[in-house]
């Protein structure tokens, strides 16, 4: 996508401050699978769906686990791409920005490490990244709630250090509320920005996909940026059909 319509360069240019709502087409470009894209291989028999949820996990944790274990491996093995570095580069740029991702891969994090945007935001009391759905990254006892990056792998369900309790990943799976703070933050930040941008996200999952409509009806310019129309394409005010990690790049170099 080689031209920008001028109201929306304008639109941000203008806007002080600015809300991005991510999903897994953002990590495409990077390698990662979609979530629902198929599985492959030995997962083929399982859907998502049936692998991420707390009876999935009561009724056969060392799958759930081995499953997450795979998924763990192949994030470690990816890099953010141009899509998240245009939208740290976003971070530099507007006075306040807030990026709320329902991807529990971390990409958004290493990108904004690497482009140093955190130092922009030294001065605020929020972090600027809501990671929504969790952290594939960190676990949680299923007993006590004690959350950690780092545990003790074994041959079966690694066990926490505290109280012995079966150790899962720190996500939210189908079935299971949001954290009430980031949903907050998440809901805060799409009712109070100028300009709201929906990337990457088929829209299908609650309460993530009522944000941008929030947005909406607040006011805010919102900017949908998918290979596809989503049930969000007829309310936004721009569509920008294409991959992430080339519209996002094109925009911000057009905007600034
Ligand atoms: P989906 O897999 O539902 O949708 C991915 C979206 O990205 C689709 O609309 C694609 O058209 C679009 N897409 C794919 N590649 C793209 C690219 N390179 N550039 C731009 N768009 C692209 O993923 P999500 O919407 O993130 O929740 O799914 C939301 C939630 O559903 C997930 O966080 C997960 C799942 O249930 C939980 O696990 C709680």
């Amino acid at each position: 996508m080689a031209n920008f319509p001028a109201t929306l360069l304008n639109f941000l240019r203008q806007a002080e401050r600015v809300t991005a709502l991510t999903g897994a087409g953002v990590s495409q470009e990077s390698g990662l699978r979609t979530f629902r894209d198929a599985q492959t291989g030995l997962w083929s028999q399982y859907k998502p769906e049936d692998l991420a949820s707390p009876e999935a996990f009561a009724r056969a944790p060392k799958l759930v686990w081995d499953w997450y274990a795979m998924r763990r491996e192949k994030v470690r093995a990816v890099e953010p791409n141009p899509g998240h570095f245009a939208l740290a580069e976003m971070g530099h740029r507007v006075p306040r920005f807030t990026l709320i991702t329902q991807n529990v891969d971390g990409l958004h994090r290493k990108a904004f490490q690497t482009l140093k945007v955190s130092e922009t935001f030294r001065v605020w009391k929020e972090s600027p990244i809501i990671e929504l759905h969790g952290n594939i990254q960190r676990v949680r006892c299923s007993e006590c709630g004690m959350v950690a990056d780092a545990w003790e792998e074994n041959d079966d369900v690694p066990r926490c250090a505290g109280c012995g309790g079966m150790l899962r990943p720190d996500v939210v799976w189908f079935g299971e509320s949001l954290p009430r703070s980031a949903l907050e933050a998440a809901v805060e930040a799409a009712r109070g920005c100028q300009v709201f941008l929906s990337i990457g996200t088929s829209g299908l999952v609650q309460p993530a996909a009522a944000l941008a409509f929030a947005a909406h009806n607040k006011g805010a310019v919102v900017v949908e940026v998918n290979l596809e129309p989503t049930p969000l394409t007829e309310k936004a005010d721009f569509f920008l059909q294409g991959k992430s990690g080339e519209v996002l790049p094109g925009l911000v170099k057009a905007t600034w």
